[in-house]
Formats: structure tokens, sequence, C-alpha cells
């Protein structure tokens, strides 16, 4: 007992009654699998794009990588962290992102949570006002996170509308203080790309920051999967945890910027370095993913297989034109019901709720990833249209 249990059980019971309340529910993983309660399912919603979290190589590095440096980094990176493993790691991502710099970060939420806050501090280090954060609507929490914790007012856009963008750039144009905008290039919960070319353009005109979130087109989207803002973005942070199958993320930028960073953020400075088995497989994915253009392909014609199916049957997938493909479906329980009714049926197409997407909006999010077969669309579309269709 807490003095505060009463208190979680009263917020638990607000989220039960609007069909919004989280819980944990295991699986199991064997290679290539995904079991519940001993059946084995098809997973259409991990992150896993490319299926490296399985690859032999990445797992091998992984392994070796522990057995020869340990378990742990055993201290933050500016303490004694710093393996010459954490450099060499570092210096790969630059090349794959065609930057002069990375740094890694514990993980994606990490990196933004912190580095946001980093990057605002420097507008009141050196203007004495406030960041100017231009951010899209539907960014990941952990940007919004960011901003809360440098305790500034976001100037959100409406989604992927640069023309309402650029009228609050023209609005802020006097504002004093460094202005910054802030955006994903695929869209999480909504499988859609932001156009950053026309965002680097605005960044310009306006002399803005660009700050790309490229969790979900790192490895899948680009040139080789380098994600889709090669040269254009003045910071990108991704994800190790999704398309490269292992844990972890980094900034890729300017040498200054990664300085700057290593001095300011805190998420980086206080906090335990990568440990080696996390950095060997990020290791091993870099030896990988440039090759692996077949499964890229692969992935986003299953996407182009899926949406019109579900479309044609009057489903809205909204504005994706990637590897997540969300399938709208309004009311948060109703959501969750079709989802148990996949299940059952062997798919597993998790519901996402409010407050993750906005209330009505209630959706399956599927993520595909390349080693699904032709016949897993088909069914999987099916069984969407069968158990969900009714009420469309
Ligand atoms: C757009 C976006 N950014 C950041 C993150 C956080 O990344 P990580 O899972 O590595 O903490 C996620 C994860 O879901 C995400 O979707």
């Amino acid at each position: 007992m807490t003095v505060f249990d009463a208190h979680f059980a009263a917020a638990l019971q607000k989220r039960e009654t609007a069909g919004t309340r989280r819980s944990l529910r295991p699986v199991t993983r064997e290679t290539g699998a995904i079991l519940r309660d001993g059946q084995r399912l098809i997973d259409v919603s991990s992150n896993d794009y490319l299926g490296l979290a399985d690859h032999p190589l990445l797992r091998e590095r992984a392994a070796d990588w522990a057995l020869r440096y340990g378990t742990g980094a055993r201290a933050s990176r500016l303490v004694c962290g710093t393996l010459d493993l954490h450099h060499a790691v570092e210096e790969k991502l630059a090349r794959f992102k065609h930057c002069d710099a990375a740094l890694l970060f514990a993980s994606g939420w990490q990196a933004n949570a912190s580095v946001v806050p980093a990057l605002c501090a420097l507008s009141v280090a050196q203007t004495g006002h406030p960041m100017i954060v231009f951010s899209d609507r539907l960014n990941h929490a952990s940007l919004h996170h960011g901003c809360a914790a440098a305790g500034v007012r976001q100037v959100r856009f409406r989604h992927n509308d640069l023309a309402h963008l650029e009228t609050l750039l023209k609005r802020e144009a006097a504002t004093p203080g460094l202005r910054m905008i802030v955006t994903e290039s695929v869209f999480s919960m909504d499988g859609d790309r932001a156009d950053i070319p026309a965002l680097r353009a605005l960044a310009d005109r306006y002399d803005a920051f660009l700050y790309v979130d490229e969790a979900h087109a790192t490895g899948v989207l680009g040139p080789h999967g380098q994600g889709l803002s090669g040269g254009l973005a003045d910071l990108t942070m991704g994800t190790c945890s999704k398309a490269l199958g292992g844990m972890g993320a980094y900034i890729a930028g300017s040498r200054l910027l990664c300085d700057y960073l290593i001095n300011h953020a805190s998420g980086f400075i206080y906090s335990t370095a990568l440990p080696p088995a996390v950095l060997g497989a990020i290791d091993a994915a870099l030896d990988v993913i440039p090759g692996m253009d077949t499964e890229r392909t692969t992935l986003l014609g299953q996407a182009e297989t899926l949406r019109p199916l579900l479309n044609n049957a009057g489903f809205d997938t909204a504005e994706s034109t990637t590897q997540i493909v969300p399938v709208l479906i309004g009311e948060a329980q109703r959501a969750l019901d079709v989802a148990t009714a996949l299940e059952s049926e062997g798919l597993l197409a998790v519901a996402i709720r409010p407050p993750t997407v906005p209330a009505g909006t209630a959706r399956l999010r599927i993520a595909l990833h390349a080693g699904l077969q032709d016949a897993d669309i088909k069914r999987l579309a099916e069984a969407i249209i069968r158990l969900a269709g009714n009420e469309q």
C-alpha cells in the first residue's frame, strides 16, 4: 500500500471508463516467430521492418562483443564509459547518414526528450529569448516532452500542412529568439511522409533550424535505407530500435552540433553509455542495411498491395505511403475489440488508442515487415474487412 493508492486507482478507473486503460501483455519470441498463450501469430505490429532483430550477424556480433567487452559500459560517456567501440559505431553512423558526426543515445525517446531542451537552452543563452519551436501536430510524444521539459510554448502547425507552417513562421518573424522546425520524416501512427525538401526551403527562408525524427524511415526509405533527411536536415534523430533491429538511438549532424550536445544534453551526460552487446548489434545492422534494397522493395510493395484492398472495402488508411498502414476504426473500445478478434485468428495487429492518437481516431496500426508473404497480406486484409467492416 502507498499513500497514493486511492489516487492511482481513481486515475486508472478513468482510463478504464474511457476504454483507454493500458496493460502489458507478454509474447514469446522464437527465431522468426511470435507466440502468445501458445498461439503462433503473424506479427504486423512490431517495428522490426527488415527482420534484423533475428539476423544471425546481429545476434553473433552482439554476443561476441558482450563476451569480449562485458555486459555494461560501467559509466556515463563523460566519466569513463566511452569505449573505442562507441567512437567506431558513431563514425559508421555518420558515414551511413552522410553527416560529419553522430552521437549515440540510450533510446530515441531519451534523445528527443533531452536534445530538444538542450537546443532550446541555446536560444536563451545566445539571444536571451526562448526558442520558437514550430512542431507538426502529430509529432511523437518524446518531442512534445522535450518542449515541455524546456518550458517552451510550441507553435504547432497542422499535420504536414506547410502553408500553415509558413503562415506561423511569418507571424513569428519579428519575435526575438532562435527558431526551430521539428518534424518526423515518416509519422509513426499514420505512415505518411513529411516533405523534407520543402521544409528545408522554409527553414532557409525563415532562418530556422530543421530537426527531423527519422525513427521510422531509417533503414527503410531513402538511398540504401539512409532515410529521407540526407543533406537536408540540420539534425537527424534516428533510432536503432526499429528497422535496425536493436536498441539505442543517434543524433547525426555537424561536429559542432554533436560537441554542443556532449556538453548540454542532459540525457547524454547523465546516463550510462550503451553497452557492448547493443553496440555490436548496431554495428552489424549498419553492415547489412545498405545491401537490403530487395527487402525494402518487398516491404513497400506489400503496403502497396494492402492499402487498395482495404480502401476498396471502404477503410480509411489516412495518407500512408510507407510500411506503416493505419486502419482507422474510430472509437477506442471498437478498435480493441477488432484487434482481439484478429488475434483470435492468429493476426497480431495492435489497437492504438487516445491519447497516443487523437480522440475518435483509434486505429489498428499495421506495421509490415519484409518477411511477410503475399498470402499473409491477403489473409490480413480479408480478416480486417470481415471483422471490422460491418460498421464502416
Ligand atoms: C517517431 C518516434 N520517435 C522516437 C521514438 C522513440 O524511439 P525509441 O523506441 O528508440 O525510444 C519512437 C518510438 O516509438 C517514434 O515512433
